[in-house]
């Protein structure tokens, strides 16, 4: 370990540019003690003086400048660093394909709450366990698992601190208080190794360009006989009646427009070969179908029209743009998808739900 540590360079900076001990202290949020106790840990390892006092004044000795200029440089390195980090998470949320819209918000919230039986009559955990929901968008999953396992304690984490705050909006409208909101990012997790009982995770993977890592760094953070649960959708599991080629051209131009981001929206047949290379076991897969037909009305309006058609509806602008589709064949496609929902229409779309532990 070197001799000087982060701590003693912001702490020699923040002293130089504050002019006296207890000034910098009072920048740090630190004591005047500490900040002495560090002072001399740091000369005592150096055997140097950083500082004289003259008149009153502290002045730099010839080693207390070097390190002086040291850190200044350092820090704006680390700054700089961090800020670069900060520009790389941007490009990850302008690459995500549905965007941030208050439509999008909308849109999850629909999608949770019209197959919630479908995804989630099995979705509980042993009480008093510690559990992490990745991506947890606005929350729309996030309401109904810490519903359903009151006695456990969820953290949900999201790149996007928008999404993170409407998350918290709703779970405090909710009055639910088993769960903390925390930015982080899927692939560098801010958790020890094996910190949580149990991951949820829902609709994430689909995005990712290396889901494979992702799922690594989940294991990372999982407890040794630990579950993780995996939540994915599959655009080639959608077929209708009246079918329509053109509406078929819309859900491929979603497909397509996905995969030229990095993202693979038919990831929900790969869960159980991603998780048995990951290392995990006793993995179970189970495929859940939406059936809609005219008997399910909340569906027809839940499912096919708010959640599936509003999904390609929200992609339609950046798919014209990027020339994957003609406006003529998207129009009738989502005019197409819609009749599915009108009288005499049906609509099958299949989800995965896989399950596996460590
Ligand atoms: C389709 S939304 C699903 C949200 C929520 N799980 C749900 O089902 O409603 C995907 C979410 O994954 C988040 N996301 C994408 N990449 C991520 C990453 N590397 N780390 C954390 N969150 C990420 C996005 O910000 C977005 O909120």
């Amino acid at each position: 370990m070197s001799l000087i540590e982060m701590k003693h360079l912001r702490l020699i900076d923040t002293i130089h540019q504050v002019g006296s001990l207890k000034n910098a202290a009072e920048r740090l949020y630190l004591t005047q003690s500490a900040l002495s106790h560090q002072l001399k840990e740091l000369e005592s390892r150096l055997e140097t003086r950083i500082f004289h006092r003259v008149n009153n004044k502290l002045v730099f000795t010839p080693s207390g400048k070097a390190i002086r200029d040291a850190a200044k440089e350092v820090l704006e390195k680390m700054q700089a660093l961090e800020n670069a980090i900060q520009e790389t998470k941007k490009d990850n949320l302008k690459d995500y394909i549905h965007g941030y819209s208050k439509a999008e918000t909308v849109r999850l919230n629909n999608q949770a709450k019209s197959v919630e039986q479908i995804l989630h009559w099995d979705s509980k955990w042993d009480s008093g366990s510690l559990i992490l929901e990745a991506g947890c968008g606005v929350g729309s999953q996030t309401i109904i698992i810490a519903r359903l396992n009151p006695e456990s304690r969820f953290v949900s984490v999201d790149l996007s601190s928008r999404s993170l705050k409407k998350a918290q909006e709703s779970i405090d409208q909710n009055q639910i208080e088993n769960v903390a909101f925390q930015q982080a990012d899927i692939l560098k997790l801010p958790f020890e190794d094996d910190y949580f009982d149990h991951i949820f995770l829902c609709f994430v993977l689909e995005h990712l360009s290396k889901p494979m890592d992702a799922v690594q760094e989940l294991k990372r953070v999982l407890k040794p006989k630990g579950t993780i649960t995996l939540i994915e959708g599959d655009h080639g599991s959608t077929y209708f009646y009246p079918d329509s080629i053109n509406a078929m051209k819309a859900v491929e131009a979603q497909v397509r427009l996905q995969k030229m981001k990095g993202g693979n929206p038919n990831i929900g047949r790969e869960l159980y070969p991603i998780l048995d290379k990951s290392g995990f076991t006793d993995i179970v897969v189970s495929p859940r179908q939406v059936y809609v037909d005219d008997s399910k009305p909340e569906l027809v309006e839940g499912f096919i029209k708010n959640t599936f058609t509003a999904m390609i509806e929200g992609i339609s602008d950046e798919a014209l743009a990027q020339k994957i589709i003609d406006k003529k064949e998207l129009d009738c496609g989502i005019e197409d998808l819609y009749r599915t929902a009108d009288g005499g229409g049906t609509f099958c779309y299949t989800f995965f739900k896989a399950q596996a532990s460590l």
